[in-house]
């Protein structure tokens, strides 16, 4: 390693009034599920993302499987999904004793291809999840044209594009759910936690009772009933008063951290540009104004290529990492899924792939310092070649 500091692949940060308000829940004097800061949280997202009702949740996941257990899917049922995304996204509706049924994805996104969604539909198929990957939108008027010719539910599994829009509209507020995340790894983050979008006021009542294992205890709280009872079945998917306090904290500051980390994209696609134009690397097409900046991703030539590239930034002290190895080729997506027609971009892109550091006090000079290093290793592998 030469003399630098290390730069880690992300790094949660303090942006605000976290340590206040963690202190301000626990002077509440409870710090269960359902306070306060819970409320006040969902208040901020419902209005940030212009939807009718947000449920905090403890992690993305949560998320999803409720929006699972709410579409009522069942053995036998399939869902069709993008191989090329988190095994999250699949293991909700396994859960269920659903099939995912996974379709390619398109190489310009790497969001799944919405013209091959009507192809691996079958008299089973019961919904669409989409994933919003890197923050960047799925092509959400087809598919929801899609859906809604066929009767099929579209989730949003957008674990990574909080405050991203589509034509205006905020990723996870389009689908009949919208699933994000607040793992520490994402750009507004609790440590653990999610939200889930209610879209459709359909779903409303039966959301809140799979909250709270299955009870209708959420209409207890507003004083709508005198006691509460087991309705359905649920599971406990609140997050707890402390999490919430500092979700709010980031909450408060997230269009400026949306901000910051489009501006680290913006400098490594400045950075890296000739190297595309060269024809070295790939890089996204769009510049991406309407997505959160959650990823900076570029392709390589194959997956030799990518591992001397990662080993190269390493010994520079820079954590540059992959992403998925695509569901339909594990081990769990093998037994519980199938492919729903080729995945040829899913199979190159997957090998392919680079994501850069992205985190907020990532300054100019660690950004010039890391496409620098990208650069050296192109060319020193031209030297060698
Ligand atoms: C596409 C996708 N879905 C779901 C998840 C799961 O999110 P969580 O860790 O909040 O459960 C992730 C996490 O990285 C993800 O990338």
């Amino acid at each position: 390693m030469t003399g630098n500091t290390y730069l880690p692949f992300a790094r949660p940060a303090i942006v605000g009034r976290e340590f206040e308000y963690i202190a301000e829940a626990i002077r509440n004097g409870s710090i269960a599920g359902g306070g306060l800061f819970m409320q006040r949280c969902e208040q901020w997202l419902e209005r940030q993302l212009g939807a009718r009702r947000v449920l905090l949740t403890h992690s993305c996941t949560a998320a999803l499987e409720m929006a699972a257990i709410l579409a009522r899917v069942g053995p036998g049922d399939e869902v069709i999904m993008p191989s090329f995304t988190f095994s999250s996204t699949a293991t909700a509706f396994v859960l269920r004793g659903a099939t995912p049924v996974f379709i390619d994805i398109r190489p310009d996104t790497l969001n799944m291809d919405e013209r091959l969604i009507e192809g691996a539909m079958t008299p089973r198929t019961k919904a669409i999840v989409v994933v919003h990957y890197a923050g960047v939108a799925c092509e959400m008027d087809a598919i929801m044209a899609l859906a809604s010719a066929h009767e099929l539910l579209v989730i949003e599994d957008a674990a990574q594009a909080h405050l991203s829009r589509y034509k205006g509209r905020a990723l996870g507020a389009i689908g009949h759910f919208g699933c994000i995340s607040f793992h520490e790894t994402k750009n507004i983050i609790s440590g653990e936690g999610g939200a889930l979008i209610v879209n459709d006021p359909g779903y409303l009542e039966r959301a809140e009772i799979i909250r709270e294992k299955g009870t209708d205890r959420s209409r207890f709280f507003r004083g709508e009933i005198d006691k509460y009872t087991w309705q359905d079945i649920g599971s406990s998917y609140c997050p707890g008063e402390i999490v919430c306090g500092f979700l709010l904290a980031q909450l408060e500051q997230a269009e400026v951290i949306c901000a910051k980390r489009r501006a680290i994209h913006d400098a490594y696609r400045e950075g890296l540009a000739d190297l595309a134009t060269r024809g070295r690397i790939t890089l996204p097409d769009a510049k991406g104004d309407d997505a959160n900046g959650h990823i900076f991703w570029l392709l390589v030539d194959d997956e030799s290529q990518r591992t001397g590239l990662l080993t190269y930034l390493r010994a520079r002290g820079i954590h540059a990492v992959f992403h998925y190895v695509p569901l339909h080729s594990s081990p769990a997506g093998q037994r519980f899924g199938r492919a729903g027609g080729r995945l040829d971009v899913t199979n190159s892109v997957s090998a392919r792939l680079v994501r850069l550091p992205l985190y907020l006090d990532l300054s100019r000079d660690d950004i010039a310092r890391i496409t620098t290093a990208v650069l050296d290793f192109f060319d020193s592998a031209k030297e060698q070649g």
